[in-house]
């Protein structure tokens, strides 16, 4: 079994893949199919991070592929990036049955690996999508207060989300959720800024 210092110690994204896909550190390896450790760009300015595999995803080993993937990929494009451009993960690496939500402990065992992408890709931006994420990074917060605002912890700017999931089908969240997508450039812009003028 991986030992917490291998993932702490991780040179690169592949080494955490493969370390997430002999993961054992939790229950859902044993209901899985395929490992979805999260895909992008190594070197993305904007990382998202969701809450975790659905059916879709297990079956395809990549995340936000499903409906709320459609529409999180459109929403990357509104704002001219392609997905490519940007890291996209989950707090958990594998699915819950059944879609149902991680647990506590599932969250905090599959945290390390999350924790050494950060470290590796150095975003700029952390967009986090849904409570289960943002109440991972900003544990003091509720998202119907502080979705849309940027917030800056221990040096690192987050940007909380409505979940695309839950906003796919529900027209006021849908359009809040588009909103509030559309400020990520000008956060990005600001934060690029800050830098330049130091
Ligand atoms: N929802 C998530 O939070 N993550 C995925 O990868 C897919 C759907």
């Amino acid at each position: 079994m991986e030992t917490l210092e291998e993932i702490e110690s991780a040179k690169n994204l592949e080494k955490i893949a493969e370390l997430v896909k002999r993961c054992k550190r939790c229950r859902l390896h044993e209901t899985k199919i395929k490992d979805v450790p999260g895909d992008g760009n190594p070197k993305a300015e904007i990382m998202f991070i969701g809450e975790a595999p659905g059916r879709d995803e297990d079956l395809q080993g990549k995340p936000f592929v499903g409906a709320a993937g459609k529409f999180l990929t459109e929403m990357i494009e509104s704002i001219s990036l392609k997905r490519s451009e940007v890291f996209i993960g989950n707090v958990v690496k594998h699915r819950p049955p059944n879609n149902r939500d991680p647990l506590e402990d599932e969250i905090e065992a599959c945290f390390p690996y999350l924790n050494r992408q950060i470290e590796l890709i150095k975003p700029k931006l952390i967009v986090l999508l849904g409570k289960h994420a943002m109440e991972r990074f900003l544990p003091d917060f509720r998202i119907s207060q502080i979705h849309g605002q940027p917030k800056r912890k221990a040096g690192q700017v987050y940007l909380p989300l409505y979940h695309p999931a839950a906003a796919l089908y529900n027209g006021s969240m849908r359009e809040v959720l588009q909103k509030d997508f559309k400020k990520i450039p000008k956060i990005l812009e600001l934060i690029n800024n800050e830098f330049t003028n130091k």
